[in-house]
């Protein structure tokens, strides 16, 4: 394992529980990674100091999670050029509506990248860093390649143990 290429954060330590999935999807693919508490809200000058110092660091791309009003993905977006995946998290009684429109509806000319509430969009981000990761890595690429393979021999072991579930039925 490297120096850490990718960069999770998150608003709050009580996000782990569902972003501890991203991180083991980002480390069983060999990357590195360095996670960080800082709060868009609670700590704005962590954040800035944090993200603006990071790709001198070698980060190069960041995740960035947070529940609620889920400000960190946009605010960590308008310290970068780096590219910054936002996972919105369900924290709050909106069960993570608020904080899914909250980082999926950037002003043209801050982009973030969005995915799904909760842990899919967790585990996406960390296949999504990847991805990127992978367009400069033929390791990486063979890698994120074998995983896919996988994913589809697992569905098709699936519809077969279902399909010999109904025969025996
Ligand atoms: C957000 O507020 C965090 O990302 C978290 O999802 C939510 C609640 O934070 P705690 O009150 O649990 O620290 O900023």
């Amino acid at each position: 394992m490297g120096d850490a290429t990718v960069a999770i954060v998150m608003g709050s330590d009580s996000d782990w529980p569902v972003m501890e999935a991203c991180y083991q999807q980002i480390r069983s693919l060999g990357i590195g990674v360095v996670v960080e508490v800082i709060s868009a809200h609670r700590t704005p000058d962590r954040v800035s100091e944090f993200v603006s110092t990071a790709e001198q660091r070698g980060v190069r791309v960041f995740i960035a999670a947070a529940g609620m009003a889920a400000a960190l993905p946009g605010v960590v977006a308008a310290h970068t050029t780096l590219p910054v995946i936002g996972v919105p998290l369900s924290s709050g009684v909106l069960q993570g509506v608020d904080s899914l429109l909250s980082i999926v509806q950037m002003p043209p000319g801050i982009p973030v990248a969005t995915v799904a509430i909760g842990s899919a969009g967790a585990k996406n981000a960390a296949l999504l860093a990847a991805q990127i990761l992978a367009l400069s890595d033929a390791r990486l690429k063979k890698a994120l390649t074998d995983l896919r393979r996988e994913q589809a021999a697992a569905v098709e072991e699936k519809s077969r143990s279902l399909k010999d579930k109904l025969a025996g039925a």
